[in-house]
C-alpha cells in the first residue's frame, strides 16, 4: 500500500469505462479491440509474411486488393479477374465469413481459386482484426 490512495475511484471507474466503450463500439457495429477478436499488430505481421505473396492492400496481384475488403461484397474488387464461383458470390466479408474463408476457402465458396489456408484459429483472428482495422481507418472516405 506504500504511497497509494485506495479511494480514488480509478479502480472502479476504469473497467466501467471499458465496458461502456465496448458497448458503444458494438452499437456502431465496430469490433471491440478485445483479445477474442485478435491482435491488429500480429495480424499485420501475418499478412505481411503470408498474404503478400499474392495480395496487396491497394492493388490487384495474384489475388484481389484487400485494403477495403472488410464490409465489401465478395468478388467485387474493381478490375480483378475472379473465379466464376467467387465472382458470383453475394455475401459480405465480415468477421465470421473471413474466419471461415481463411480456414478453408472452399467451404465458403466451392469452386473458388485461392489455394491457401491459415491453419491456426488465433492467426485467423489476428488477420481478420487487421483487415477490420484497415476499414475503420478509411471509414471517412
Ligand atoms: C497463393 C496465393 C494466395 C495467398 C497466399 C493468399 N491468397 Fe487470398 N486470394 C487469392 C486468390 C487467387 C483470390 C481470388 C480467388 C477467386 O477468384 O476465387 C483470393 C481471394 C481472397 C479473398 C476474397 C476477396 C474478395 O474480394 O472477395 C480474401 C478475403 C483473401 N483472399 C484473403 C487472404 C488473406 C488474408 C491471406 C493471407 C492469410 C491470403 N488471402 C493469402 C490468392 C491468395
Amino acid at each position: 500500500m506504500r504511497g497509494r490512495t485506495p479511494c480514488r475511484g480509478g479502480a472502479v471507474w476504469r473497467p466501467l469505462q471499458a465496458v461502456v466503450a465496448a458497448w458503444a463500439l458494438s452499437l456502431l457495429g465496430l469490433p471491440p479491440a478485445q483479445a477474442q477478436t485478435g491482435s491488429v499488430a500480429k495480424g499485420q505481421a501475418i499478412f505481411e509474411s503470408r498474404c503478400v505473396a499474392c495480395h496487396s492492400l491497394d492493388a490487384n496481384r495474384v489475388g484481389p486488393a484487400l485494403g477495403a475488403v472488410w464490409g465489401r461484397v465478395a468478388g467485387k474488387a474493381p478490375d480483378f479477374n475472379y473465379s466464376k464461383a467467387l465472382g458470383a458470390a453475394t455475401h459480405v466479408w465480415e468477421r465470421d465469413k473471413l474466419l471461415a474463408w481463411l480456414g478453408n476457402p472452399e467451404s465458403v465458396v466451392p469452386g473458388q481459386a485461392m489455394g491457401y489456408r491459415v491453419e491456426l484459429l488465433d492467426d485467423r483472428r489476428d488477420v481478420v482484426a487487421y483487415l477490420a482495422s484497415l476499414s475503420k481507418n478509411s471509414a471517412a472516405k
